[in-house]
Protein backbone atom coordinates (compact mmCIF):
# COMPACT_ATOMS: atom_id res chain seq x y z
CA UNK A 1 0.00 0.00 0.00
CA UNK A 2 1.34 3.52 -0.94
CA UNK A 3 1.76 5.99 1.63
CA UNK A 4 -0.71 9.46 1.66
CA UNK A 5 1.32 11.94 0.42
CA UNK A 6 0.40 15.18 1.97
CA UNK A 7 0.29 18.76 -0.25
CA UNK A 8 -2.47 20.51 1.64
CA UNK A 9 -2.52 20.75 5.24
CA UNK A 10 -4.83 23.34 7.50
CA UNK A 11 -4.58 23.99 10.86
CA UNK A 12 -6.80 25.28 13.63
CA UNK A 13 -4.70 27.06 16.40
CA UNK A 14 -6.77 26.71 19.51
CA UNK A 15 -5.25 27.03 23.26
CA UNK A 16 -3.76 30.66 23.09
CA UNK A 17 -5.86 31.68 26.06
CA UNK A 18 -5.64 28.59 28.04
CA UNK A 19 -2.05 28.18 27.70
CA UNK A 20 -1.98 32.10 29.10
CA UNK A 21 -4.43 31.60 31.87
CA UNK A 22 -2.21 28.23 32.91
CA UNK A 23 1.20 31.21 33.32
CA UNK A 24 -1.08 33.61 35.13
CA UNK A 25 -0.52 36.39 32.12
CA UNK A 26 -3.27 38.02 29.86
CA UNK A 27 -4.89 36.22 26.76
CA UNK A 28 -2.57 38.25 24.42
CA UNK A 29 1.15 36.88 25.56
CA UNK A 30 -1.06 33.33 24.16
CA UNK A 31 -1.39 35.24 20.75
CA UNK A 32 1.90 36.25 21.00
CA UNK A 33 3.30 32.74 21.28
CA UNK A 34 0.85 31.73 18.74
CA UNK A 35 2.39 34.22 16.38
CA UNK A 36 6.00 32.19 17.21
CA UNK A 37 4.77 28.79 16.03
CA UNK A 38 3.10 29.91 13.10
CA UNK A 39 6.16 31.25 12.01
CA UNK A 40 8.47 27.67 13.29
CA UNK A 41 5.87 25.36 11.59
CA UNK A 42 5.97 27.87 7.88
CA UNK A 43 9.34 27.54 7.88
CA UNK A 44 8.98 23.71 8.61
CA UNK A 45 6.47 23.32 5.50
CA UNK A 46 9.02 24.66 3.09
CA UNK A 47 11.17 22.57 3.66
CA UNK A 48 9.42 19.84 2.65
CA UNK A 49 9.13 18.93 -0.94
CA UNK A 50 5.45 17.08 -0.73
CA UNK A 51 3.83 20.60 1.27
CA UNK A 52 2.63 22.95 -1.07
CA UNK A 53 0.31 24.84 1.22
CA UNK A 54 -0.33 25.32 4.32
CA UNK A 55 -3.38 26.89 5.35
CA UNK A 56 -4.02 28.32 8.93
CA UNK A 57 -7.38 29.47 10.93
CA UNK A 58 -6.50 33.32 12.70
CA UNK A 59 -9.67 35.02 12.69
CA UNK A 60 -13.07 33.90 11.80
CA UNK A 61 -16.05 36.09 11.15
CA UNK A 62 -17.21 34.91 14.63
CA UNK A 63 -14.26 36.56 16.42
CA UNK A 64 -15.42 39.52 16.52
CA UNK A 65 -17.41 38.97 19.18
CA UNK A 66 -14.02 38.50 21.71
CA UNK A 67 -14.00 42.22 23.89
CA UNK A 68 -12.76 44.69 21.17
CA UNK A 69 -9.08 45.14 23.60
CA UNK A 70 -8.58 41.33 22.01
CA UNK A 71 -9.87 42.03 18.43
CA UNK A 72 -7.49 44.90 18.22
CA UNK A 73 -4.50 43.42 19.42
CA UNK A 74 -5.00 40.46 17.41
CA UNK A 75 -5.10 42.97 14.80
CA UNK A 76 -1.96 44.91 15.44
CA UNK A 77 -0.31 40.95 15.96
CA UNK A 78 -1.13 40.47 13.09
CA UNK A 79 0.00 43.56 11.12
CA UNK A 80 3.36 43.33 13.06
CA UNK A 81 3.59 39.84 12.09
CA UNK A 82 3.13 40.17 8.48
CA UNK A 83 5.69 43.48 8.72
CA UNK A 84 8.41 40.90 10.29
CA UNK A 85 7.70 38.08 8.54
CA UNK A 86 7.93 39.50 4.71
CA UNK A 87 11.98 38.55 5.52
CA UNK A 88 11.12 34.90 6.39
CA UNK A 89 8.80 34.36 3.03
CA UNK A 90 11.47 35.55 1.29
CA UNK A 91 14.27 33.86 2.84
CA UNK A 92 12.06 30.66 2.60
CA UNK A 93 10.64 31.05 -0.78
CA UNK A 94 7.10 31.33 0.69
CA UNK A 95 4.06 32.88 -1.32
CA UNK A 96 1.46 34.51 1.18
CA UNK A 97 -2.12 34.49 0.52
CA UNK A 98 -5.20 35.71 2.48
CA UNK A 99 -8.86 34.25 2.63
CA UNK A 100 -11.48 35.94 4.13
CA UNK A 101 -13.61 38.88 4.21
CA UNK A 102 -10.96 41.33 3.77
CA UNK A 103 -13.56 44.58 3.43
CA UNK A 104 -14.21 44.29 7.84
CA UNK A 105 -10.42 44.87 8.63
CA UNK A 106 -8.68 48.17 8.80
CA UNK A 107 -7.14 49.93 5.76
CA UNK A 108 -3.74 49.87 6.54
CA UNK A 109 -3.96 45.96 7.64
CA UNK A 110 -5.47 45.50 3.90
CA UNK A 111 -2.98 47.45 2.47
CA UNK A 112 -0.10 45.23 4.73
CA UNK A 113 -1.58 42.52 3.17
CA UNK A 114 -2.14 43.17 -0.41
CA UNK A 115 1.41 44.30 -0.57
CA UNK A 116 2.76 41.14 1.61
CA UNK A 117 1.21 39.19 -1.17
CA UNK A 118 2.36 41.38 -4.20
CA UNK A 119 5.92 40.82 -3.15
CA UNK A 120 5.59 37.04 -2.43
CA UNK A 121 3.85 36.15 -5.19
CA UNK A 122 6.43 34.80 -7.42
CA UNK A 123 8.25 32.72 -4.05
CA UNK A 124 7.04 28.54 -5.03
CA UNK A 125 8.43 26.60 -2.25
CA UNK A 126 4.91 26.83 -0.11
CA UNK A 127 1.51 28.96 -0.51
CA UNK A 128 1.16 29.93 3.15
CA UNK A 129 -2.54 31.03 3.64
CA UNK A 130 -4.13 33.21 6.62
CA UNK A 131 -7.63 32.82 6.94
CA UNK A 132 -8.97 36.26 8.68
CA UNK A 133 -12.32 37.05 9.16
CA UNK A 134 -12.98 33.94 7.22
CA UNK A 135 -16.25 31.87 7.43
CA UNK A 136 -16.49 28.41 5.34
CA UNK A 137 -20.46 29.19 4.62
CA UNK A 138 -19.75 32.54 4.06
CA UNK A 139 -16.81 31.21 1.48
CA UNK A 140 -19.66 29.14 -0.19
CA UNK A 141 -22.18 31.59 -0.61
CA UNK A 142 -20.21 34.27 -2.06
CA UNK A 143 -19.07 31.51 -4.87
CA UNK A 144 -22.22 30.43 -5.69
CA UNK A 145 -23.31 34.28 -5.98
CA UNK A 146 -19.95 35.04 -7.80
CA UNK A 147 -21.36 32.14 -10.27
CA UNK A 148 -25.15 33.62 -10.68
CA UNK A 149 -24.15 37.14 -11.66
CA UNK A 150 -22.01 35.66 -13.96
CA UNK A 151 -25.61 34.44 -15.62
CA UNK A 152 -24.97 31.13 -14.88
CA UNK A 153 -28.07 28.62 -14.62
CA UNK A 154 -26.50 25.23 -13.68
CA UNK A 155 -23.72 25.13 -11.08
CA UNK A 156 -21.84 22.55 -11.21
CA UNK A 157 -19.42 21.51 -8.45
CA UNK A 158 -16.22 22.66 -10.77
CA UNK A 159 -17.73 25.97 -10.66
CA UNK A 160 -18.01 25.90 -6.96
CA UNK A 161 -14.59 24.35 -6.20
CA UNK A 162 -13.02 27.04 -8.85
CA UNK A 163 -15.19 30.18 -7.51
CA UNK A 164 -13.86 29.29 -4.09
CA UNK A 165 -11.19 31.67 -2.58
CA UNK A 166 -9.06 28.59 -1.80
CA UNK A 167 -9.32 26.40 -5.27
CA UNK A 168 -5.58 25.62 -4.74
CA UNK A 169 -6.47 22.13 -3.93
CA UNK A 170 -8.62 19.69 -1.29
CA UNK A 171 -7.01 19.81 1.75
CA UNK A 172 -5.27 16.42 2.71
CA UNK A 173 -4.99 16.70 6.56
CA UNK A 174 -6.68 19.29 9.13
CA UNK A 175 -5.08 19.75 12.93
CA UNK A 176 -7.06 21.09 15.41
CA UNK A 177 -5.14 21.65 18.49
CA UNK A 178 -6.04 22.06 22.26
CA UNK A 179 -8.32 19.02 22.54
CA UNK A 180 -11.45 20.58 20.50
CA UNK A 181 -12.87 18.24 17.87
CA UNK A 182 -14.99 21.02 15.74
CA UNK A 183 -14.51 22.29 11.86
CA UNK A 184 -15.66 25.91 13.58
CA UNK A 185 -17.21 26.88 10.15
CA UNK A 186 -13.65 26.43 8.85
CA UNK A 187 -12.96 25.34 4.78
CA UNK A 188 -16.64 23.74 4.76
CA UNK A 189 -16.34 22.65 1.13
CA UNK A 190 -12.45 21.80 0.93
CA UNK A 191 -12.60 19.60 4.08
CA UNK A 192 -15.24 17.26 2.19
CA UNK A 193 -12.43 14.49 1.78
CA UNK A 194 -9.64 15.29 4.63
CA UNK A 195 -7.73 12.90 7.49
CA UNK A 196 -8.88 14.77 10.77
CA UNK A 197 -6.11 15.08 14.01
CA UNK A 198 -7.00 16.28 17.09
CA UNK A 199 -4.05 17.27 19.18
CA UNK A 200 -4.09 17.92 23.11
CA UNK A 201 -1.53 20.40 23.06
CA UNK A 202 -2.27 23.82 23.24
CA UNK A 203 -1.10 25.85 20.21
CA UNK A 204 1.82 28.10 21.85
CA UNK A 205 3.00 24.58 22.66
CA UNK A 206 2.85 22.78 19.65
CA UNK A 207 6.04 22.54 18.26
CA UNK A 208 8.08 20.85 15.08
CA UNK A 209 8.65 17.86 16.37
CA UNK A 210 4.31 17.18 16.66
CA UNK A 211 3.90 18.32 13.78
CA UNK A 212 6.16 15.55 12.13
CA UNK A 213 4.57 12.44 14.34
CA UNK A 214 1.35 13.52 12.63
CA UNK A 215 2.76 13.90 9.88
CA UNK A 216 4.12 10.07 9.98
CA UNK A 217 0.53 8.68 11.52
CA UNK A 218 -1.35 10.64 8.74
CA UNK A 219 1.14 8.77 6.10
CA UNK A 220 0.04 5.30 7.28
CA UNK A 221 -3.38 6.17 6.98
CA UNK A 222 -5.58 4.35 3.68
CA UNK A 223 -7.44 6.90 2.32
CA UNK A 224 -10.28 5.38 0.34
CA UNK A 225 -12.16 8.58 -1.02
CA UNK A 226 -15.39 6.77 -0.87
CA UNK A 227 -13.96 3.86 -2.39
CA UNK A 228 -13.01 0.35 -1.38
C1 LIG B 1 -7.54 30.47 19.45
O1 LIG B 1 -7.10 30.58 20.76
C2 LIG B 1 -6.75 31.25 18.55
C3 LIG B 1 -7.16 32.27 17.75
C4 LIG B 1 -8.10 33.34 18.10
C5 LIG B 1 -6.67 32.34 16.39
C6 LIG B 1 -5.18 32.17 16.24
C7 LIG B 1 -4.42 33.40 16.45
C8 LIG B 1 -3.08 33.42 16.64
C9 LIG B 1 -2.22 32.22 16.62
C10 LIG B 1 -2.35 34.71 16.89
C11 LIG B 1 -2.43 35.72 15.82
C12 LIG B 1 -2.15 35.26 14.46
C13 LIG B 1 -1.30 35.84 13.60
C14 LIG B 1 -1.23 35.36 12.20
C15 LIG B 1 -0.40 36.90 14.00
P1 LIG B 1 -8.19 30.99 21.84
O2 LIG B 1 -7.95 32.41 22.18
O3 LIG B 1 -9.56 30.66 21.34
O4 LIG B 1 -7.79 30.03 23.03
P2 LIG B 1 -8.74 29.46 24.17
O5 LIG B 1 -9.75 28.56 23.49
O6 LIG B 1 -7.79 28.72 25.04
O7 LIG B 1 -9.37 30.65 24.84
Amino acid sequence: MSRSKLKHLAIIMDGNGRWAKQRGLNRTKGHEKGAEIIRDITTYCAKQPNIETVTFYAFSTENWKRPKLEVDFLMRLLDNYLKKELVTYQENNVCFKAIGNMEALSKKLQERIKTTQEATKNNSDLTHILALNYGGRAEITRAVNELIAKGKKEILEEDISTALQTPYSDIDLLIRTSGEERISNFLLWQLSYSEFYFSQTLWPDFTVEELDNIIEDFEQRNRRFGGV
